[in-house]
């Protein structure tokens, strides 16, 4: 770690708190110059870091920028081993882990984005990704003997993970639109994009690179005009930590799913948090759409759907839209 990364370790771990020089100098093992330094440049990245006489230096406790080291203090021991990036913007998380994948990146690897230019939804969507008032992240999973069928668990163990993290940290009841969208209060606050890879000859997948976005704040400005009626945020404004806190608190939850058997987790949350079920529904095809009841989720997530005309169906992907 650099001493700016060490400063930023120690000043997170300690929020409001007055550091002497002296102390954060013999700590990090530096000099009190080195210290200066390093706080102007963490003070040029945004961060307030208020200098006393006599006190020392101490990070607002309202600060709130997304770091590895803000995340990591939050992070249980299920996620020991994960290499965090984060980074102030980038075209697309999902891209660049994709890339890091095919390079050989390990389980784990995780990107953290702040803004991203070039954000991916489903279906060759883009995802607004504004900077400084969401989490942009995507992490590489390399589970061993995964077929497709429990690939797509790894979606269903984030949905519930980002659900109860919201939760968590807001009090505020979030819930799923099958497949992968989550609302707070009749808007999508967050979408999830998994994007695989699988073995031509085992058929097993190689790996997938999950992606989550997180409208945590309302975006300075408000959404643009097409996403308005749709999207909305887990928080009106900033919070203290709040970035930091939500991220880790996903990661905590969706890694403990993880380390589960996929054919046990989580159909059951999942179901629960459905916003969809017993509701009127139209599938959408790539030709049209069909009004159908959705009935169930079944445990394999499938949605459970009855046509007009009587007809049933188990649909494991797609798209549906509903009023609410
Ligand atoms: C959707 O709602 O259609 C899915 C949106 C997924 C957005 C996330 S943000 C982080 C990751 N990087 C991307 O480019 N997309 C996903």
């Amino acid at each position: 770690m650099e001493t700016k990364e060490k400063l930023l370790d120690l000043f997170e771990n300690n929020r409001g708190v007055y550091l002497s020089g002296q102390d954060i100098a013999e700590r990090l093992s530096i000099s009190r110059a080195a210290v200066w330094k390093a706080v102007k440049s963490l003070r040029s990245e945004g961060y307030s870091i208020e200098a006393v006489r006599n006190k020392g230096y101490s990070l607002a406790v309202e600060t709130d920028i997304l770091s590895a080291q803000g995340i990591q203090k939050y992070l249980k021991p299920v996620c020991q081993g994960m290499e965090l990036e984060v980074l102030p913007a980038l075209a697309s998380t999902n891209t660049m882990v994709r890339e890091k994948a095919a390079a050989g990146a390990p389980e784990g690897y995780t990107v953290i984005a702040n803004n991203q230019t070039d954000g991916k939804g489903r279906r060759g969507r883009s995802f607004y990704s504004p900077s400084g008032t969401g989490i942009y992240m995507s992490l590489l999973l390399r589970p061993r003997q995964y077929a497709s069928k429990q690939a797509v668990k790894l979606t269903t163990m984030a949905a519930v993970a980002v659900c109860e993290a919201i939760e968590a940290v807001s009090g505020k009841k979030a819930q799923i639109k099958w497949v992968n969208d989550i609302y707070v209060a009749g808007k999508k606050v967050c979408g999830i994009l998994t994007e695989a890879s699988f073995g031509l000859e085992d058929g097993f997948l190689e790996y997938a690179v999950l992606g989550i976005g997180i409208n945590v704040s309302l975006p300075m400005g408000g959404f643009p005009e097409e996403l308005k009626n749709v999207a909305g945020a887990v928080f009106c404004e900033a919070q203290n930590d709040g970035k930091n806190h939500l991220a880790a608190e996903f990661l905590n939850r969706f890694m403990t799913y993880y380390a589960m058997s996929p054919e046990i987790c989580c159909a059951d949350s999942y179901r629960s948090r459905s916003l969809v079920i017993g509701r009127e529904i139209q599938v959408i095809f790539s030709d049209g759409s069909k009004k159908a009841i959705a009935l169930d989720v079944d445990e394999d997530c499938r949605l459970m759907v009855k046509y007009e005309d009587g007809k049933t169906e188990r649909l494991s992907s797609g798209e549906i839209s509903v009023k609410f």
